[in-house]
């Protein structure tokens, strides 16, 4: 993999690429794709100096059906945790970052506003709101010392962070308490100073402390070893403005006034009973969520609080909508999505794309299509410029007939210190990270 805060094909924030009605033609041919496979091919053979010493699935291992699923390493008792935090370069210290202070908030905020997750040709970067980051960081049980910055010692500037958040997440029949972690990023002007590992042994360090052995993260970037590779698909709601800023571009023998008829959508959404979740629904949407999650491989195992923080809709964060049966006023589907912008950058004419991700879609009566079509309808009713769904769960069974097309990056999901024996299909995977 590449040291440079550009993942292959960054994922989240990718280009509509080989959508029928605009496809950007991949030209395989192209030295960028050449060097893009060439480095592909060489990732499983390349040295990783950090993740080598790290419980984690080792290229090595792969198809070795011998090794058992489940930890790698056994806990270590407490008292053998080391007690103080991991050696930064002098000039840097650690810090504990308050996110229910508005200042500290507002730094971490600029931070990956500036820093963060670009796509491969740096025309996007997320840009998490900070309603968002506190939603993502302050879920039921978490730990304010697993919000990690590193400032510079003489100017406080924070110029790195990394975070974790508790969740208990079911691999097959047995449910593993974990950290989903999250939002690591270190400055652009000090990369490739090997700060990452440091980093991420520091939080592992204080997620040991609090008794939690296992982790479960994404990245762009292939490491050792995805538990499974998924693909993100983008459905444009806003067509023009996507080609205007290089999001997607004009398919061949495609008008703009063609394009924007092919993505047009009706004005409400077509299912009687569909309406936003509220807070008395927190019982069936539980229960519904936790039957229909308990057919995949990973998954979380939520209870109704994790319910009411993660799903509960929360203006320009998160949006749940259900369907209530207008006769029996059963709960009986669940869509929802969350908010998050990405800057664009050096564009004249917009700063900021608007964009809804997919996140967990339950259908038991109406089917997955059209409960998917109708969240389109209320995001684009929402002004959102696109709406993206990985391939995981049923997904796929929805993407080709709404109109979305696949992008050209990868999400590489990996569990710390467990073991799966075989990759899993996307389709087996029940679990989206932020
Ligand atoms: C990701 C980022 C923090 C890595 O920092 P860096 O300065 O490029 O790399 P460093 O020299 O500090 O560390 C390199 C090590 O970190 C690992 N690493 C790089 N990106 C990683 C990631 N996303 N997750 C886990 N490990 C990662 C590398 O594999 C390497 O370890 P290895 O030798 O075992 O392969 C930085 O590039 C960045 O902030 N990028 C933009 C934001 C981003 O992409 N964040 C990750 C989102 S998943």
């Amino acid at each position: 993999m590449t040291d440079n805060n550009s993942p292959p094909g960054s994922p989240k924030v990718n280009p509509d690429h080989n959508s029928e009605a605009n496809p950007l033609p991949k030209d395989d041919s192209s030295l960028e794709n050449i060097v893009r496979r060439f480095q592909d091919s060489m990732s499983l053979a390349k040295k990783h100096k950090f993740w080598e010493t790290q419980p984690v699935g080792q290229f090595k291992d792969v198809g070795d059906t011998s090794l058992p699923e489940g930890p790698i390493e056994p806990p270590t008792p407490l008292s053998e945790v080391k007690q103080e935090p991991y050696n930064l370069p002098s000039p840097y210290e650690w810090t504990t970052c308050d996110m229910d202070s508005e200042e500290t908030c507002n730094e971490v905020y600029n931070l990956l506003k500036n820093n963060y997750v670009e796509d491969d040709e740096n025309m996007f970067r997320f840009n998490y709101s900070k309603e968002f980051l506190r939603w993502a960081l302050r879920p039921p049980g978490y730990y304010k010392s697993w919000h990690i910055g590193v400032r510079a010692k003489t100017s406080k500037k924070l110029v790195a962070f990394i975070t974790g958040v508790p969740a208990r997440i079911r691999v097959r029949d047995e449910v593993v308490k974990m950290a989903e972690i999250n939002f690591l990023c270190v400055h652009k002007k000090l990369r490739s100073k090997r700060l990452a590992p440091v980093m991420i042994k520091e939080v592992t360090r204080r997620v040991h402390l609090e008794n939690i052995w296992q982790a479960a993260y994404t990245a762009g970037v292939v490491l050792p070893t995805p538990i499974t590779t998924c693909q993100y698909w983008h459905r444009s709601l806003n067509p023009k403005k996507l080609i205007d800023v290089g999001f997607s571009r004009l398919g061949p023998r495609m008008t703009m006034s063609r394009t924007i008829k092919l993505y047009k959508l009706p004005d409400q959404p077509a299912t009687p009973g569909f309406r936003k979740m509220e807070l008395r629904d927190v019982p069936a949407v539980t229960g519904l969520l936790r039957n229909y999650l308990s057919q995949f491989v990973v998954s979380p195992d939520f209870d109704e609080n994790d319910v009411e923080h993660w799903l509960l809709p929360t203006e320009d964060v998160v949006d749940s909508y259900l369907v209530e049966s207008p006769k029996t006023h059963d709960i009986t589907d669940f869509c929802s999505f969350y908010t998050l912008p990405s800057s664009i950058l050096g564009n004249q004419n917009y700063s900021i794309l608007k964009a809804a991700y997919s996140y967990y879609n339950v259908s038991t009566k109406t089917p997955l299509l059209q409960l998917m079509n109708d969240a389109l309808i209320v995001a684009k009713k929402k002004d959102f410029d696109v709406f993206n769904a990985l391939d995981v769960m049923r997904n796929e069974s929805f993407l080709k007939e709404l109109k979305f097309g696949p992008g050209d990056g990868q999400l590489h999901y990996y569990l710390y210190n467990y073991r799966i024996r075989n990759a899993l299909r996307t389709s087996e995977l029940g679990l989206v990270l932020l």
